[in-house]
């Protein structure tokens, strides 16, 4: 016949579990004290665990600001580009990809001083973005006229990147070129650049069919 709880046979069996657990307990302690290495692996593994509670209740802290600059809107020779390295007090940084300058301040992780594109900060990167190698990135006007067309492709879709992540800020000049005046144009980006410049050709175009 089962025990029923509560009886003396029962107490004294929950008695001797408990006496039980506490010479487990015992034992183990002893047995941690005992042993040196594993005291160092308590003490290692309350230190992880200290961490790891210490990262899930510590208060969310705040990204460092990143300081908002006017937007630019101007074209650039080679050489103005270089002040451009995020280097000096404001720390914006350009850089050229395929004849246009891009503003990539926000991205000064990656251009900014110490960053693994750094060598891109104020100058034109479209060589090196061809070739896939860093240090060819130059601040010498380059005319790119050598490179092949795969080389010339490869340009164009990083310069896509740029366009979608970055602000359009003006042209990188040819040596002895007019820097244009957009003293009266809104600045919103490369893609009214890029239509401003097409419909100024059909203007052109409409005014030299009637004048003919
Ligand atoms: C072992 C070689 C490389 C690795 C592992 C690598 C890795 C990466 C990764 C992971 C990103 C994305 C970062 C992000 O969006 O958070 C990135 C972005 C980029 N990489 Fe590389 N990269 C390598 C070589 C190169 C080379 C040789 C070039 C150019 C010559 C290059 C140019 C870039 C550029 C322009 C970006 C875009 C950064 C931006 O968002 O503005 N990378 N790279």
């Amino acid at each position: 016949m089962a025990e029923k709880s509560g009886t003396p046979a029962a107490t004294a069996a929950q008695d001797g579990q408990q006496s039980q657990q506490q010479q487990f307990l015992s034992s183990f302690i002893s047995e941690i004290i005992r042993s040196p290495v594993n005291l160092i692996l308590v003490g290692v593994i309350a230190i992880l665990i200290y961490k790891i509670v210490k990262s899930r209740t510590r208060p969310e802290v705040p990204l460092p600001e990143v300081k908002k600059l006017p937007k630019l809107r101007r074209d650039f020779t080679i050489e103005e580009l270089t002040k451009y390295d995020g280097k000096g007090s404001d720390g914006r940084i350009l850089v050229a990809v395929n004849g246009s300058v891009y503003d990539v301040t926000r991205g000064a992780k990656f251009y900014g001083p110490g960053g693994p594109y750094e060598a891109f900060g104020g100058r034109d990167a479209s060589r090196a973005l061809a070739r896939f190698a860093v240090d060819a990135a130059t601040d010498k006007y380059d005319d790119l006229s050598d490179l092949n067309t795969t080389e010339m492709n490869s340009i164009k879709e990083w310069e896509e990147q740029f366009k979608e992540r970055y602000d359009y800020v003006g042209k990188l000049l040819k040596p002895g070129e007019t820097p244009t005046n957009y003293s009266d144009e809104e600045d919103e980006g490369s893609q009214q650049e890029t239509e401003a410049k097409s419909e100024n050709s059909e203007t052109d175009a409409a005014a030299k069919s009637k004048s003919d």
